[in-house]
């Protein structure tokens, strides 16, 4: 399977074509599974039409994220790292598999934003989980950000984000800090539940190869559309972005 590239496809059939301990990095801000009304799942698209994939039940999530989890085991290398990024409705069922998995839990990070959605009757959320689960418990790639760095970052929400016509882009500073720290330049990162493409925009602008799945062909369209737009206002870019054009290029064309 060639880097550089999103595919349009369930992620574990997508995965299941990934060889053996072929990736370094492996970072998903997975689906909350939440059920929003479809209120608000349109107001938040900005459009009608989208079905995201939040209405599984606790039985079907837990079946789904139990593959995904066996898969990344699969997949990365000795020394990778998965990093997994989730609100803390349906944390128990993730960490509960975790739990059960080969994976050793390195870190439980929080990250704190301002700005959640606001609330009547209970406190407004302003937090996600991220869990950051290495293969090996003595050799991982860690690449500290600065001296003291803490597990509860306080990095904002991009707000500017609400134009792209996805109900949940995750903000890029996040995605940054962990591709940063849990990979190197060159390496292959991961993002089996790619949205709008922000994991694939980070990783061209810091000079690492990805690897993406979108299960709905609108947001996938959406993530090529931003893939594209970054790609062709940077013609001098890294190998990273110039390997995604013509792998962009060449997905159109089919
Ligand atoms: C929380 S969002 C990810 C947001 C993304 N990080 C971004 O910045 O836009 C989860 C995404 O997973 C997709 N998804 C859900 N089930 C999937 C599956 N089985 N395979 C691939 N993608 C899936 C949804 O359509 C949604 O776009």
């Amino acid at each position: 399977m060639k880097t550089n590239i999103i595919y349009n496809k369930d992620c574990i059939e997508g995965m299941k074509e990934l060889p053996d301990e072929s990736v370094d990095l492996s970072f998903s801000d997975i689906p909350f599974n939440i059920n929003l009304p479809k209120k608000v799942k349109s107001r938040r698209q900005g459009f009608d039409g989208i079905s995201y994939k939040d209405d599984l039940s606790d039985k079907q999530y837990a079946e789904l994220i139990g593959n995904w989890i066996e898969q990344n085991y699969r997949i990365l290398k000795p020394q990778g790292t998965l990093v997994i990024m989730s609100g803390w409705t349906n944390l128990g069922i993730v960490l509960n598999l975790v739990d059960k998995s080969n994976f050793c839990l390195l870190n439980h990070c929080i990250v704190k934003y301002a700005f959640g959605i606001y609330t009547k009757k209970r406190f407004v959320t302003s937090h996600y989980h991220v869990l950051f689960l290495t293969k090996s418990n003595k050799e991982w790639t860690f690449n500290k950000q600065k001296k003291y760095d803490e597990d509860v970052w306080l990095i904002n929400r991009d707000l500017s984000a609400k134009k792209i016509r996805h109900p949940c882009p995750t903000t890029q500073e996040w995605i940054k800090k962990i591709v940063l720290t849990s990979s190197n330049e060159g390496d292959v990162v991961l993002d089996s539940f790619m949205g709008s493409g922000n994991t694939a925009i980070v990783c061209c602008e810091n000079n690492r190869q990805f690897i993406g799945f979108e299960i709905d062909p609108q947001y996938y369209k959406i993530s090529l559309e931003r893939l594209s737009d970054k790609t062709s206002t940077s013609p001098n870019g890294d190998f990273a972005t110039q390997k995604s054009l013509i792998c962009i290029k060449e997905e159109n064309q089919k």
